[in-house]
């Protein structure tokens, strides 16, 4: 049975005093042991949500990684830097694809470099409008999932826990969601796409969540998706009330799925 997963992407909000309370808030006001928590603040503030968030359950992550260990990288942040601060990272978000220039090989060594650092990595895709307006979102999405996992050892992504985002650009930040039955599709697209580069077991665990645009009053349309395994939330995830309806109804999926699996 694969986990429910809420993961909130606090993208470039907050100071780290306004994290450290944000984050005591939203770990008191969503407390379902059921449900996999993740904060990703600022790399600034991942000491600060770290210490509010420690004895929670909240896990932490960053927004990005460098591909690189260590060198004359300005402004980076690399893999060795965030031990002790952050346990999953999250890579290849459109907005980096958009505003850093990433790319499908770039997301694919920082990848790489994620797992050989213990990081529990997050990838994710997702198409324009234009190509969903096209017919071609699956065609955009299980080709990035392809590009990004390329040459990677499952055994490493297995043993990693790797989770994919899938995020159609168009619903980011928008208001304007994707309908909960074409994220499960996709998301059945991408398990296709794991299944044959890797293993139909990888596909099997493999948690793929659903982003853009997500809200406590919209969650449970993606999370009654039997092939959806959560949400990346931006905007909503710096509210508490919205936090905590998101990760309650998380809860009541991962119920409802125990129950389902125990009979
Ligand atoms: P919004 O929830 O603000 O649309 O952002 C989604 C996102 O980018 C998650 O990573």
């Amino acid at each position: 049975m694969r986990p429910l997963i809420v993961a909130a992407n606090w993208k470039m909000n907050t100071t780290p005093a306004d994290a450290a309370a944000l984050a005591g808030i939203i770990a008191a006001a969503s407390d379902h042991p059921d449900v996999i928590r993740v904060i990703c603040p600022p790399f600034l503030s991942l000491a600060a949500v770290r210490d509010a968030v420690a004895g929670t359950g909240i896990e932490v992550g960053a927004q990005n990684v460098h591909q690189e260990l260590a060198g004359a990288y300005t402004g980076e942040t690399s893999a060795p830097m965030l031990a002790g601060l952050a346990t999953w990272v999250i890579l290849g978000h459109s907005e980096r694809r958009r505003d850093a220039g990433e790319t499908d090989a770039l997301v694919n060594r920082k990848l790489a470099r994620a797992l050989d650092s213990g990081l529990r990595p997050i990838v994710c895709v997702g198409e324009l409008l234009a190509d969903r307006d096209a017919g071609r979102a699956e065609e955009v999405v299980t080709g990035q999932v392809r590009a990004c996992l390329a040459g990677i050892d499952p055994d490493a992504l297995a043993a990693a826990g790797l989770v994919v985002a899938y995020e159609p650009v168009w619903a980011i930040g928008t208001g304007r969601n994707a309908r909960g039955a074409d994220a499960a599709a996709m998301a059945d697209a991408i398990r296709r796409v794991v299944a044959e580069m890797a293993t139909p077991s990888l596909a099997e665990s493999l948690p793929v969540l659903y982003g853009g645009s997500v809200t406590a009053a919209n969650a449970a349309e993606f999370f009654g998706e039997p092939a959806v395994d959560g949400a990346r939330v931006g905007g909503a995830s710096l509210k508490r009330d919205e936090m905590a309806g998101i990760v309650a109804s998380a809860s009541l999926t991962a119920a409802a799925r125990l129950a389902a699996s125990a009979g």
